[in-house]
């Protein structure tokens, strides 16, 4: 079974990317979406989504960093697919799932997913401009508003020589209410040659058990569930209902993530309390370290204070 982890735009940032795959047992991550309109992105922009191109294409823990794009001109997706190989991504996936408005506004997303025919051309182009021995993948949502389209879209992207698709089990009009709808992944599996790989709503163990009988899929990619429990991936593979990491443990991940380069110190704490704030869901101990930190703006405070944790 593979496990990968989720892009998610301003969570799954390298940093996340640094101390999830440093604990967990993923076979790659995927960066945040790099948005194309109609420019080769300067490589700064590169070093900004996607660190790991400077080594090797892989977070320190070796786990490989797919990177993501999302547009709708396809000369561009596909200059600057190459440019981002050419930088060392071991692998390119194609967006066309975003709900956003401002996105789908700008025919980006799952917007697209109204135009089957464009999600072929889309990922043809990229595909054909990368060298072979690159994977080109795509992420999908079941659809826009319905889902009168979600074979053809899956169909388009196989055609135009995807190496694997990746499955949200919703569509755009679902956002990212309960449930997914594992069980609507299962006629693509049946439909399509390549690889099919579930996605949605995949908290604990149970869940990934459940999603792999529903869908027929053999590989997850776990997102929001990744984050919460950053032992996630651990849990499912050793087939473990009960924590893999103790409290402590995370502890020292939380150290780790607040010492890891930041963009602003501010910046810094904001983020990491975004992440505090998802774990309480799973740790009674988060919830009391929540009251300590809530308050504090200054980063060195919070490290002082997860330490006397510590
Ligand atoms: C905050 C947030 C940001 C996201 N950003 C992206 C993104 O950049 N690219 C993408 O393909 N999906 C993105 N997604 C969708 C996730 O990759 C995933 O499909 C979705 O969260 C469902 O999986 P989950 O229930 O395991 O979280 C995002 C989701 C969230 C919650």
């Amino acid at each position: 079974m593979k496990l990968i982890l989720a892009p998610m735009e301003g969570l799954t940032d390298p940093i996340m990317r640094d101390v999830l795959t440093h604990v967990g047992s993923f076979d790659w991550c995927v960066t945040e979406f790099i948005r194309v309109t109609d420019s080769v992105l300067p490589e700064h922009v590169y070093d900004s989504y996607c660190p790991e191109l400077k080594n090797n294409g892989k977070t320190s823990a070796g786990t490989p960093v797919h990177v993501q794009f999302l547009g709708n001109n396809p000369d561009m997706l596909a200059a600057n697919a190459v440019r981002a190989v050419e930088l060392g991504a071991p692998a390119i996936d194609l967006n066309f799932g975003c709900p956003a408005k401002t996105v789908n506004r700008h025919r980006g997303g799952s917007v697209l997913l109204d135009e089957p025919d464009v999600v072929h051309l889309l990922v043809k182009a990229v595909r054909d401009a990368v060298p072979q021995h690159i994977p080109v993948s795509a992420k999908m949502r079941l659809g826009y508003l319905d889902e009168n389209h979600t074979l053809e879209n899956a169909h388009a992207i196989e055609d135009a020589g995807a190496s694997w698709l990746t499955v949200h089990a919703r569509t755009k009009a679902d956002g990212y209410t309960p449930p997914a709808y594992w069980e609507k992944i299962l006629p693509i599996v049946e439909a399509l040659n390549i690889n099919i790989i579930a996605n949605g709503e995949i908290w604990n163990t149970q869940h990934a058990k459940r999603c792999l009988e529903q869908s027929g899929c053999h590989d997850l990619m776990l997102g929001r569930g990744a984050v919460t429990t950053p032992d996630l991936s651990l849990c499912i593979r050793q087939n473990r209902e009960d924590a893999v990491l103790s409290w402590q443990d995370l502890l020292e991940l939380q150290i780790r993530f607040l010492n890891g380069p930041s963009k602003t110190e501010i910046g810094m704490v904001g983020r990491y309390k975004q992440w505090l704030g998802m774990m309480t869901k799973a740790y009674p101990e988060a919830k009391l370290l929540w009251d300590e930190v809530k308050r504090i703006k200054d980063l060195n405070e919070v490290i002082q204070k997860l330490h006397n944790f510590l």
